[in-house]
């Protein structure tokens, strides 16, 4: 075993991520992870807020050869899915290219690999994922693994029993560490096949321009491939999103 050889839990910490990377700066072996209740500054991606309430924070610390860097969050993601779908039986979990893990639609998982400058070989991969609960702010936008088993039955919605921390982590850490030495280009066709955004239209967000594409599939390093007028993008990072489709009745305008 490789992930999970030493467990910390800690009640509050300012991320996961930072106390890992302080594992990392210290030499501590790769596989080590570290939990918390609560994160007084979790951070996503684009240096965005990440809340906690009603899920589960942590992050591990890996030391993989250079060449495996950029697949880290893609392997993540695989293995986030099948963590879920082994305490979910039944539920597919989908992957939102580059770092979010979808259920029913929705975001329920995020993923947030981090290194430093100089870092001697070593990355830390947060995850956050809702499991009771979605925070307030983005109830619109996420989902939790609670919500995707909630059922409306005769209009009446049944909610299903919380599900307890402890079973949903350990289920986690043992499908990253079941997939972490797998062949990469078994994780790539699953993490295609998973993929929300692959043979749909696109619309993808750089620094510099917003465009709209169809999504492709995934190059051997995780990179999204996509399809602009004819002529192929290989993106390796930036913002997707599924470009709506137009309403099927468009609001008429002539008069009743
Ligand atoms: C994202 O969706 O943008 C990524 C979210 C990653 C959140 C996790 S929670 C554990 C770890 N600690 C952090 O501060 N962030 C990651």
């Amino acid at each position: 075993m490789i992930i999970g050889r030493k467990v910390v839990f800690l009640e509050e910490t300012t991320s996961t991520n930072d106390i890992a990377a302080q594992w990392g700066r210290e030499g501590v072996a790769e596989g080590a992870v570290v939990f918390a209740e609560r994160q007084t500054a979790g951070r996503g991606r684009m240096g965005r807020r990440w809340e906690s309430e009603g899920g589960l924070c942590f992050s591990v610390l890996l030391r993989p050869a250079a060449a495996n860097w950029t697949r880290l969050t893609t392997w993540a993601g695989v293995a986030i899915a099948r963590g879920i779908e082994s305490v979910l039986p039944g539920c597919r979990a989908g992957l939102k290219w580059p770092n979010d893990i979808w259920l029913n639609g929705k975001k329920t998982a995020g993923i947030l690999c981090e290194s430093e400058p100089g870092a001697n070989g070593w990355v830390v991969v947060g995850i956050g994922i809702n499991v009771n609960a979605v925070p307030e702010a983005f109830r619109d936008q996420a989902t939790s693994l609670r919500d995707s088993v909630t059922r409306s039955v005769f209009g009446v919605r049944r909610f299903c029993a919380a599900l307890d921390h402890q079973a949903v982590a350990t289920a986690l850490l043992r499908a990253m560490d079941a997939s972490y030495k797998e062949d990469f280009s078994q994780i790539i066709a699953e993490a295609e096949t998973r993929s929300v955004l692959i043979n749909r239209s696109v619309t993808i967000h750089t620094p510099t321009e917003t465009y709209q594409a169809i999504a492709e599939g995934l190059e051997p390093d995780g990179s999204l491939r996509v399809r602009r007028e004819g002529e192929v993008r290989i993106i390796s990072s930036g913002e997707v999103s599924v470009t709506p489709s137009p309403s099927p009745h468009p609001p008429s305008t002539s008069a009743r």
